[in-house]
C-alpha cells in the first residue's frame, strides 16, 4: 500500500516528510519521492529504492521549503521506475500530486486530455490527476475550484494530496476511500496515510471521511464535502495514545499479537457467512457470479509464500468437499506457463496484501481468456481485490508483521467456506464441517495456552542448523508452512516434506543434528506418520510430534505438543498455531527481529 505524507508550517518540510515516510515503511514500497515548494518554485526528487537512499541523496543538498509532500509507492499501474514514482506533475510542472489507490476511469481522462494534445510521461493512472488539474485550472483560473472539479471527475478508490507553486502556502487533499489523516499542530499542519508519523508532533487529528476534501495552510484547515461543495464541520479529535502502541496492545511485537488474534480471525472470517442453525453458508461476494460458478469444472489457485500453502489446503478442501478438480500454482510460475484455459476454468488469487506482483501478474495474464477470477484477499480495496470479478475478503484486520500468521488462518477458513459453498450441501462432510468451524476459535484459544511449553521446546531446539517438517494429506501443506515460518523468522534452514517422501531421499539427511517436526494428528494416516517417526528415530533423529494423544507417542517422540482434536479437514487451522509459536520463540532465542526478518518485505510488489 502506498504511503502519503505532507507538511505545511514554519519548519523545513523535507525533515518531516522523510521521517514520516520512514515510519510508513512497514506498508512496503518499491519507489519513493517528495516535492518541496519555495519562492523559486517546486523542487522534486524521486527514486526507485528506499527512503534512506533519498535521504542520503539530499544529505548534501537539502530541499529548502516549508510546504511539501512525499510518497512511497507500491507499483499497481506501471513498473517501479523513476518516471512512475510519485509525486506526479503536469506537463507545465505547476501541480504536484501524490496518490494512494486506483483511478478506475483514468483511461477515459487520459484519452480526453491526449485529444487536447496533452502528453503523458508515465505509465501510471495517477498522472491523469495533475494533468486534468492543469486543464481545469486553465479554464477556471482558481486552484481550489480546479482541484475540486478534478476530484469530482475521478472514479475509483483513492486518496490524493496536491501542492503547487501557484498556492505556495497550501496543501490540497481529498479522500474517496483510502485513509487520510490531518494533524492539527501549533501554527503547522500535517497530513498522512495513517496517524503514526503525526503522533510525535500533535495528537489533534481529523480523519478525512469519504468524499471529503481539505484545504490546509499552516494555520487553517477547511474541510469541504466534495459532492455538495459545502464546508463540512469537523472538530479535531485527540488521539489519546500512540496508534502503533495501541495496535500492539500489551504485546511486545506485532507477530505474537497477530498469532493471538487467530481465534478472533476465525470468528471474523465466519461472521455473517456461517449460519450454523440454518446449516447455511452465505458468501455475498460470490452471489454476483453464482450463475457462472455452475459451469466451473476446473479451478486454478495462484498465490505465493504462506498464501500458497493456505491454497494447498484449499485444494484438498475444494476437491474433497465440492468435487471440483483444483490445481495450486505458485503465481511466479503460473504467469509463464503455457496451459489450456477456458471459460469453465476459474482462477482464484489468494493474497493477504492484495498487492503481490506475481499474483497480480498471474491475474493479468488470464484477463483475456474469459476465465472467472476470484479473490481471497485480506486488504480491502487492494489491487488484486479490484482486479478480480468477485471474491471473499478475509477480514483478518491489518497484518503488520512480515511473517504471515493470522492471514494463513483466515485464508484457510475462507477456503473452507468456499468449498462448502461450492458443494451446495452435497457432501457428507457438510454438517460436521459447519459444526466444527463454529467450535474452532475456542480450540485455538486452548492451543495458545501452550505457549510457555512451546517456548521451552524452542530453547531446546533453536541451536540446530537444519529442521525437517513432515505431514500427510491436510498436514502436508501445514508442514510446508511450518518450515517457511521457521526459515523466515529464525533463519534456520527448514524443509517441509510429504511424510510419504521420506524414503525417497530426505531420510539420508537424518542424524542427531537434524530434528524433525512430525505432524502426527489422529486420523486415517496416523499410523503412516508413526512409521515415519520410527524410521527417523532409528537413525538417531530427534522428533517433536504435534499430536492429539501423547500416549500413542510416549516411547517414540522426544517431545510432544498435544492439541485439541477436530475433523481432519480442519486440522490445519489448529496445527499451524503451535508451529507459528515454535518459529517465533526460536527466532527470539536467536535474537532475531520477529517483525522485520532480514531481506524480507511485508508484501512483495516487485516481480
Ligand atoms: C509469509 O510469512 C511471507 N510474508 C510471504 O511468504 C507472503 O506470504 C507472500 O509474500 C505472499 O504475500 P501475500 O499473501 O500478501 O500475497
Amino acid at each position: 500500500m502506498c504511503g502519503i505524507i505532507g507538511y505545511v508550517g514554519p519548519e523545513q518540510a523535507q525533515n518531516f516528510i522523510l521521517d514520516g515516510l520512514a515510519t510508513l515503511e512497514y506498508r512496503g514500497y518499491d519507489s519513493t519521492g517528495l516535492v518541496v515548494i519555495n519562492d523559486d518554485g517546486a523542487k522534486l526528487v524521486r527514486s526507485v529504492g528506499r527512503v534512506s537512499s533519498v535521504r542520503d541523496e539530499l544529505a548534501g543538498k537539502p530541499l529548502i521549503g516549508k510546504l511539501g509532500i512525499g510518497h512511497t509507492r507500491w507499483a499497481t499501474h506501471g513498473a517501479p521506475l523513476e518516471r512512475n514514482a510519485h509525486p506526479h506533475t503536469d506537463s507545465d510542472k505547476q501541480f504536484y500530486v501524490v496518490h494512494n489507490g486506483i483511478v478506475e476511469n483514468f483511461q477515459d481522462i487520459k484519452t480526453m486530455l491526449e485529444a487536447q494534445s496533452v502528453t503523458f510521461k508515465s505509465d501510471t493512472d495517477t498522472e491523469v490527476i495533475p494533468q486534468l488539474l492543469a486543464y481545469n485550472y486553465k479554464k477556471l483560473g482558481d486552484v481550489k475550484e480546479a482541484f475540486l472539479k478534478t476530484i469530482r471527475s475521478l472514479k475509483g478508490a483513492y486518496s490524493v494530496v496536491m501542492v503547487t507553486p501557484l498556492s505556495p502556502d497550501t496543501m490540497y487533499a481529498a479522500r474517496l476511500s483510502s485513509p487520510l489523516v490531518i494533524g492539527i499542530g501549533d501554527k503547522e499542519n500535517f497530513i498522512a496515510s495513517d496517524p503514526t508519523p503525526i503522533m510525535e508532533h500533535t495528537k489533534k487529528v481529523i480523519f478525512l471521511n469519504d468524499y471529503e476534501a481539505a484545504v490546509i495552510t499552516a494555520e487553517s484547515c477547511e474541510i469541504i464535502h466534495i459532492k455538495k461543495g459545502k464546508l463540512a464541520k469537523r472538530i479535531p479529535e485527540e488521539l489519546e495514545y500512540d496508534p502503533e502502541q495501541a495496535l500492539l496492545g500489551d504485546h511486545p511485537n506485532f507477530m505474537i499479537k497477530e498469532v493471538y488474534e487467530a481465534p478472533q480471525t476465525v470468528r471474523s472470517a465466519l461472521l455473517g457467512r456461517l449460519r450454523v442453525e440454518q446449516k447455511l453458508i452465505k458468501l455475498g461476494g460470490l452471489e454476483l457470479v453464482e450463475e457462472q460458478l455452475r459451469y466451473i469444472d476446473r479451478i486454478i489457485i495462484v498465490s505465493c509464500g504462506t498464501s500458497f500453502y493456505a491454497s494447498l489446503v484449499g485444494e484438498y478442501l475444494i476437491e474433497e468437499i465440492a468435487g471440483i478438480p483444483v490445481e495450486v500454482q505458485q503465481a511466479s510460475e503460473f504467469k509463464y506457463r503455457v496451459e489450456p484455459l477456458n471459460r469453465s476454468t476459474m482462477v482464484i488469487a489468494v493474497s493477504q496484501s492484495g498487492e503481490t506482483a506475481d499474483t497480480l501478474a498471474a491475474l493479468e495474464k488470464v484477463a483475456g481468456y474469459g476465465v472467472l477470477r476470484l479473490g481471497v484477499v485480506n486488504a480491502v480495496g487492494s489491487s488484486i481485490a479490484r482486479l478480480t470479478d468477485a471474491g471473499v475478503y478475509c477480514h483478518a484486520g491489518s497484518e503488520q508483521s512480515v511473517a504471515s500468521t493470522k492471514a494463513f488462518i483466515a485464508q484457510v477458513t475462507v477456503l473452507a467456506l468456499i468449498a462448502l459453498y461450492l458443494s451446495d450441501g452435497n457432501t457428507p462432510l457438510y454438517e460436521e464441517m459447519i459444526n466444527e468451524l463454529d467450535k474452532l476459535p475456542a480450540k485455538i484459544e486452548a492451543i495458545l495456552k501452550l505457549e510457555p511449553a512451546i517456548k521451552k521446546l524452542a530453547k531446546k531446539y533453536s541451536h540446530h542448523r537444519d529442521f525437517l517438517y513432515i505431514g500427510r494429506r491436510y498436514m502436508y501443506p501445514v508442514a510446508l508452512e511450518g518450515a517457511l515460518k521457521l526459515k523466515e523468522l529464525s533463519y534456520i534452514h527448514a524443509e517441509g516434506y510429504a511424510g510419504g517422501e521420506m524414503k525417497h531421499g530426505p531420510l539420508a539427511m537424518i542424524d542427531e543434528n537434524f530434528p524433525t517436526m512430525a505432524l502426527a494428528l489422529d486420523g486415517e494416516l496416523f499410523e503412516k506418520t508413526m512409521s515415519n517417526i520410527q524410521e527417523i528415530k532409528a537413525r538417531g533423529g530427534p522428533v517433536i510430534a504435534i499430536c492429539n494423544d501423547p500416549a500413542k507417542l510416549k516411547d517414540l517422540a522426544d517431545d510432544v505438543i498435544k492439541i485439541p482434536k477436530t475433523i481432519e479437514q480442519l486440522q490445519p487451522l489448529l496445527a499451524a498455531i503451535p508451529l507459528q509459536l515454535f518459529a517465533y520463540h526460536c527466532a527470539l532465542a536467536l535474537g532475531r527481529n520477529v517483525d522485520r526478518p532480514r531481506n524480507l518485505a511485508k508484501s512483495v510488489t516487485v516481480e
